[in-house]
Formats: structure tokens, sequence, C-alpha cells
């Protein structure tokens, strides 16, 4: 009897990454993940980009809100620089493999696994017998999203380390289990000066799209004046700029906003220590402020003129789903032979 047709790996190498389409993007998202997506695309690595919109309901979502965020995520993709013809660009319910392949790991993780996830913790909190058992599953959805395309590669932000590794974890275990070669195990790509941006009323808080206050988050939709009045409110010390790094090592709140600087300007923060040291955040934060606005608006303006056509928006998610099924249905068939079930012939 002949064995299961094996897909074979990605040639060399696979990018996948998503972002959730609940709120807005933040200046977070963009410059640990958006941003860099662009990088990789530019680089012409083959890259997948997903709105995990299924992701977004294991908390509530209004219905009418999800959907207009998902179209303003996908405007913020293109605006950023992701070219829609040479990137896969799509929202994750539109490609039934990602559910398909993420019960099975519902299946392949282990409960022990799932209840060491810090982000679960940190999301249900005290409430964790009232939140979504989607809530408790999601990682197991993100290998999926991951392995439907054998993808190597996971540009990511520095949040999302602990569930890249439970998706190496399922990949080694399913393969382990089936005896086969099958899952690649994916190797994060945590890079950059802001692969961690912090709130800007707490340097020791992670700039969230949840936080209640606004005042704690550049959104990818704020004018310019928000930027600048948000920059200039942010929390800092009363210190000047140090010479070296090292003299940020106890404060947070400068630390991120020398971070995103950088980030922004494309330099390391040892460059932009360098180049502001003993300078008074007077000085430094009407720079950033003018940096921010420079990068940023010109992805607003574009995002809002995109989003004056929605139908185009829903045209280009779809054509980007035909493509991603087509990389992920066959390899999803060899899931489905491996792990016994039937596929009756003439069926996908
Ligand atoms: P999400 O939607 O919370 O965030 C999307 C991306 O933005 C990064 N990010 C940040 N980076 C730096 N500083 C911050 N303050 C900040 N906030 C967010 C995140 O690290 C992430 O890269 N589970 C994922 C979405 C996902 C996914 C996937 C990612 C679903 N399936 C498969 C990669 C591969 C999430 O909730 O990201």
């Amino acid at each position: 009897m002949a064995g299961p047709v094996r897909t074979p790996q990605a040639a060399s190498s696979r990018i996948f990454s998503g972002i959730q389409p609940s709120g807005g993007l933040t200046l977070g998202n963009y410059l640990g993940a958006l941003k860099r997506f662009v990088e990789k695309q530019d680089e012409g690595i083959e890259t997948i980009y997903c709105l995990v919109d299924m992701h977004a309901i294991t908390v509530w979502q209004d219905p009418a809100k999800l959907r207009h965020a998902t179209r303003e995520a996908a405007a913020g993709f293109i605006a950023a620089g992701i070219d829609p013809a040479r990137s896969i660009l799509f929202n994750q319910s539109q490609v039934s493999a990602h559910a398909e392949l993420g019960w099975i790991f519902n299946c392949v993780a282990r409960m022990g696994w799932m209840s060491r996830m810090t982000q679960f913790k940190d999301k249900a909190g005290k409430n964790s017998e009232n939140v979504s058992l989607g809530l408790f599953a999601y990682p197991a959805l993100m290998a999926a999203d991951i392995l439907a395309y054998k993808a190597t590669h996971v540009p990511v932000g520095e949040d999302q380390k602990q569930h890249l590794e439970l998706c190496r974890d399922i990949a080694i275990k399913f393969n382990n289990d089936y005896a086969v070669d099958f899952f690649p195990v994916v190797e994060p790509v945590i890079e950059g000066a802001a692969t961690r941006v912090m709130s800007l009323r707490d340097g020791t808080k992670k700039m969230s799209k949840s936080d209640p206050s606004d005042q704690s988050r550049i959104n990818l939709t704020d004018d310019a004046d928000e930027i600048a009045r948000k920059i200039r409110k942010a929390r800092t010390d009363a210190d000047p700029l140090p010479e070296t790094l090292d003299g940020l090592k106890d404060r947070p709140e400068a630390r991120n906003l020398v971070n995103i600087y950088a980030a922004l300007a494309g330099h390391t923060p040892e460059q932009v220590v360098s180049d502001f040291a003993g300078a008074q955040f007077g000085t430094f934060k009407p720079a950033l402020a003018d940096l921010a606005v420079a990068r940023l608006s010109p992805i607003t303006a574009e995002m809002v003129r995109l989003m004056r056509d929605p139908g185009e928006i829903d045209r280009i998610l779809g054509e980007g789903a035909d493509r991603a099924d087509a990389i992920a249905r066959p390899i999803l068939r060899d899931v489905y032979e491996i792990t016994g079930m039937i596929r009756s012939p003439g069926r996908r």
C-alpha cells in the first residue's frame, strides 16, 4: 500500500505572521510587526500575512466593529507597504484550513502546555472560569495558522515568543506521534529596536490596543496633532539622556522613547543615545514627535484613502485567501491522510 503523499517542505524560507483585527493597529504593532513584515517582503522572501479575525473573537467583538477593524487593518498593511501582489494578504476566516488544522492541534497540544501560557493568564486574570474556551485554545490555532503553510519563519514582537515555542512543541509532537517528518520546527524572528514597545503612561507595561487609556498608545489612525500631543505628554523622568544605553537601565520610560526613536529612524538605540547625549526631554520629545509624524502620517493618510473603497479591500482579501488556500489545502490533505481520516474520491 502506498504511504501518504507528502507535500515537500517549503523550498527555503516561507514567512507567516498575523495580527488581530480587534481595535485599531498601534505603534507597537507597527514597529514590532508590520514594519518588519514589509522589510521581509522587500527582501524577496515568500510572505503570507493574515488578519486573524477568528482569534479576535476569543473575546467579545461587535460584528460591525470587527468587520470595520478588519478592513482598516488590511488598509493599514497596504498603506505601510505590503503589496498584495508580492505578499499574500487575507483574513483568517476565509481559509478554512486554519480552523480544521486548529482542531487537530487541539488534540495534539496538552492541557499542561496550554495552562502555562502567560498571555492567557494575563488576559483571563482572576476571571479564568468565565473566559471563552477559545481564549485558552488560541495558541493551538496560532500554531495551525503557521503550520498550515509549513512556514519556517515567523516575525513577531517579544510578547509572542512563548506562543511560538508552543508551535514548535506541537510540530515536534505531531511528527513524533505519527512517525513522520512533516511539519517544520519554526524559527521566531524577533529582531530590531522595538520588539517590545511600552505604554506611554507606564514604561513597565506593554503598549496595547486593549489598554483602557488611549493616551497610553499611538494608534495608526491618530492624526499628526494627536501623535505629537501623546508624545509630549508621555511619562518620563527628570534626567537628561545619558551618553550610553547603560544609563537607561532603570529608566523604562526613557528607554522606551529611545527605542521608538531608533526603530522609526532605522538606527540602533546606541546611536540615538549618542546623538542625544545630555539632551533634556524638552528637546528629545519634539524631535521624536516630528519623526513619528513624518513616518506615520503618510500611512494614516493612505489608510483613510483606501478605506473609501471597502469593496476593493474585500476583493484584495478574497484574492489573498484563494492563494493562501491553494498552499494550505494540499498540506491539510496530507494531514488528513497521516491522521487516518478518509477523503472520498473527488472531494477536497
Ligand atoms: P497581536 O494582534 O496582539 O499583535 C500583532 C503583532 O504585533 C506585535 N506587538 C508588539 N510588538 C512590539 N511592541 C508591542 N507593544 C506590541 N504589541 C503587539 C505582536 O508581537 C505581534 O507580532 N497571537 C498573535 C496573532 C497571531 C499570529 C499568528 C502571529 C495569530 N496567529 C501566527 C504570528 C503567527 C497576536 O495576538 O498578536
